[in-house]
């Protein structure tokens, strides 16, 4: 049978793939990226408090998974409304502050439960706050930039069900498939199975990470695959396309491969800057403010880019009063920059902001 792009393509194959997928090529790269994830989660669980942190870095990967998607919000505007969940924003910025929750609610739920089709309804719901659920209507199809239906996902809640349970048994089953190479599997066919009438993208991204996690080789869910496809987002449909034209599993998963080698490095990177750059601001204020300092206050004012006096307040740091101090001795120090907006004051981590948006 050939493929109609135009035509709800039902008979997408079920997994495993009836193809040679651990080729010499695939091996190799396997390896490299194999190897840079070991160096990441291993990094990773040096970060102090790591919860706190890695929100203001995971939101990056919020950002760019929906700009692939053409929700576009500024940093700023982001990292703004991290802070303050009460201040007024846009919807765009929302669904990208979703987009993190999304992501903390699977990881959270990992740790009591399996991957599962029920749980990426959860996921897709909470990205899109509304109660969405696998496709019951047809017409859902994907087109390229210039507007050609490029491809139509299978109809029928029970037909896709049926490709979602066997992508379920896929991700648990016991073969000798390296994870990476099954997450590029996985991540194909959620796609090409599209059991959302929007959402798919992301949601698909999501699972990538879990993934990882429920594997093992990730504790925290740092890693910002988006970077690299927004970089390379021609090579990723493209790969897409042709797994279901011609069954060209080798180049999707090289792609896939590469990004995780690459976009593993650079996280790896970023986060030892940004520990860097932690260490820096304690040396810092035990220096010069010896009287404000703790652990606590470097970790509140490295959780977001925008701290306020109440998040001082919040974590017992100090009372109103005095938290206004410490921030005024910090910004005298040139460590934070503070920022008046209407009655509310800022007080801004610039050197940190610069190291999440670079
Ligand atoms: N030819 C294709 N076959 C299967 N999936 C595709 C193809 N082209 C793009 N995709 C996937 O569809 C996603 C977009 O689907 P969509 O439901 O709109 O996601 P989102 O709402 O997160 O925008 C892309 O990010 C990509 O992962
Ligand atoms: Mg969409």
């Amino acid at each position: 049978m050939t493929f109609n792009s135009k035509m709800p393509y039902n008979e997408l194959p079920l997994l495993p793939p009836k193809a040679e997928l651990e080729t010499k090529a695939v091996l190799k790269q396997a390896i490299a990226a194999n190897r840079v994830l070991a160096n990441l989660r291993g990094l990773a669980a040096r970060i102090p408090n790591q919860s706190m942190l890695i929100q203001s870095v995971v939101l990056q990967e919020a950002r760019l998974s929906s700009e692939i998607e053409n929700i576009v919000t500024t940093n700023d505007e982001l990292y703004r409304a991290a802070a303050d969940p009460d201040r007024k924003t846009d919807p765009q910025t929302k669904e990208v502050l979703r987009y993190r929750q999304a992501l903390n609610t699977g990881f959270q739920a990992l740790k009591h439960r399996p991957l599962s089709t029920n749980l990426f309804i959860e996921i897709v719901q909470e990205i899109k706050a509304v109660e969405i659920g696998i496709r019951k209507t047809t017409g859902t199809i994907l087109k390229n930039a210039a507007g050609e239906i490029v491809y139509t996902p299978p109809e029928g809640e029970s037909v896709i069900r049926d490709k979602l349970s066997n992508l379920e048994q896929f991700i648990h089953a016991d073969d000798d498939l390296d994870p990476l190479v099954k997450m590029a599997i996985i991540h194909y066919q959620f796609e090409a199975i599209h059991p959302f009438e929007d959402g798919n993208g992301r949601t698909g991204r999501i699972i990538n990470i879990l993934y990882l996690v429920e594997q093992g080789l990730l504790d925290i869910p740092v890693l910002f695959l988006s970077r690299y496809i927004i970089a390379n987002k021609a090579d990723y449909y493209e790969g897409l396309r042709k797994v279901t034209e011609e069954q060209e599993w080798e180049q999707w998963i090289l792609f896939m491969l590469r990004a995780l080698e690459n976009t593993a490095q650079q996280t790896f990177e970023q986060v030892t800057r940004i520990l860097d750059l932690m260490n820096q601001v304690q040396e810092k204020v035990q220096l010069h403010a010896p009287n404000i300092y703790s652990k606590d206050l470097i970790e509140v004012i490295f959780h977001h880019p925008y701290t306020k006096i109440q998040f001082l307040v919040e974590a017992s740091i100090a009372k109103r009063q005095t938290a206004s101090i410490y921030l005024q001795t910090l910004s005298n120090l040139g460590i934070l920059r503070s920022y008046k907006q209407g009655r509310e004051v800022y007080y801004i981590n610039d050197a940190l902001f610069d190291e999440l948006v670079r």
